[in-house]
């Protein structure tokens, strides 16, 4: 997704950058490297190891540069975008490029420690935020059934969230789910094949993934901070600068898809693949790499036309 990113930003000026999802600071240094005119990086993560991988990172593409780059890396949750810019300057920055790299990082997921992989034995912990109080653990061994199968239904998109929920309870009512694998246990043997086996090995997804995707959402609370976070970041933006979204499941990209087209003035799901010109915003989609990335671009008009 790097080579999509970069043609998205290609055409803007952008004197200043703002990464919402810094990570390794992978795309931040590419796109800093893209940009000569760039006076301005701004990168936010809530994960303070994060911040340790991308900064020198950062920071080596900034010293290889002629022009001075600041580089303001900000520890905090992107809900919090316009509170952060204001820590920034007065008047705050106005970012003329803003990227969301939605998800989680494959330093998290290749962390056991941090719970996210069902792949890697370790705690059920799951929160980006290392300092944030909810953990995976919490949720699976106190929250109610109905609760549990809520969230693997409607975060994890998973037919059999019915069957989960009451494998789960019946779990912790032996012993207190603790650790990746005894989830992994507990979830069992639960994922739908398709009747043709070519059409099941296909699809060849854990029967663990949506139950793991469900508590990263749900511990993390991450669409209701997407969903807050979208207008702040358009009403950020310079006019004329482009907010490019990457996301990895479909929830998150209806919601991204329906506040791009809210921004645009066109809120109806049939148009959605038309672009816009006529009112505040237009919108660009370019298909993905991945089995489930989508990137999508939004594009303030300039003040005057
Ligand atoms: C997919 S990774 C980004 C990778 C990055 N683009 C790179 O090139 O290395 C997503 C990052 O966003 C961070 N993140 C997720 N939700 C966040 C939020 N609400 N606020 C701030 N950072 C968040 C995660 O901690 C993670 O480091």
């Amino acid at each position: 997704m790097l080579n999509e990113v970069l043609d998205a930003f290609q055409p803007v000026t952008l004197n200043v950058y703002l990464d919402c999802t810094l990570g390794a600071g992978g795309h931040a240094a590419k796109i800093a490297s893209a940009h000569p005119e760039m006076q301005m990086l701004l990168g936010i993560d809530l994960d303070p190891t994060a911040h340790v991988v991308a900064e020198p990172r950062i920071r080596a593409e900034a010293a290889g540069r002629s022009a001075r780059l600041d580089v303001r890396l900000l520890r905090g949750n992107y809900r919090d975008l316009k509170r952060l810019l204001a820590t920034v300057s007065t008047p705050s920055p106005r970012p003329n490029g803003i990227l969301m790299d939605l998800g989680i990082s494959s330093m998290q997921i290749d962390t056991a420690d941090r719970g996210f992989s069902f792949m890697r034995d370790g705690p059920l912990d799951m929160r980006m935020d290392p300092t944030a109080a909810l953990s995976a653990e919490e949720v699976l061994n106190t929250w109610s059934e109905a609760e549990l199968g809520r969230i693997i239904r409607d975060f994890g998109e998973e037919k059999l969230w019915k069957v989960v929920a009451r494998r789960i309870v019946q779990a912790r009512e032996v012993a207190p789910i603790r650790t990746t694998q005894q989830l992994v246990k507990a979830v069992g043997q639960t994922q739908l094949v398709g009747k043709s086996p070519r059409k099941a090995s296909a699809k060849g997804i854990h029967p663990a993934t949506r139950t793991f995707q469900a508590l990263r959402i749900a511990v993390n609370d991450e669409l209701q901070k997407l969903e807050k976070t979208l207008p702040d970041a358009i009403d950020a933006l310079a006019p004329g600068g482009r907010l490019a979204v990457i996301s990895f499941h479909s929830l998150e990209d209806r919601i991204v898809k329906h506040a791009f087209m809210r921004a645009a003035g066109r809120p109806t799901p049939e148009e959605e693949n038309l672009v816009y010109g006529q009112d505040n915003a237009l919108e660009t989609e370019a298909n993905a790499r991945a089995r489930s990335a989508k990137l999508r671009i939004l594009q303030k008009l300039p003040d005057k036309l």
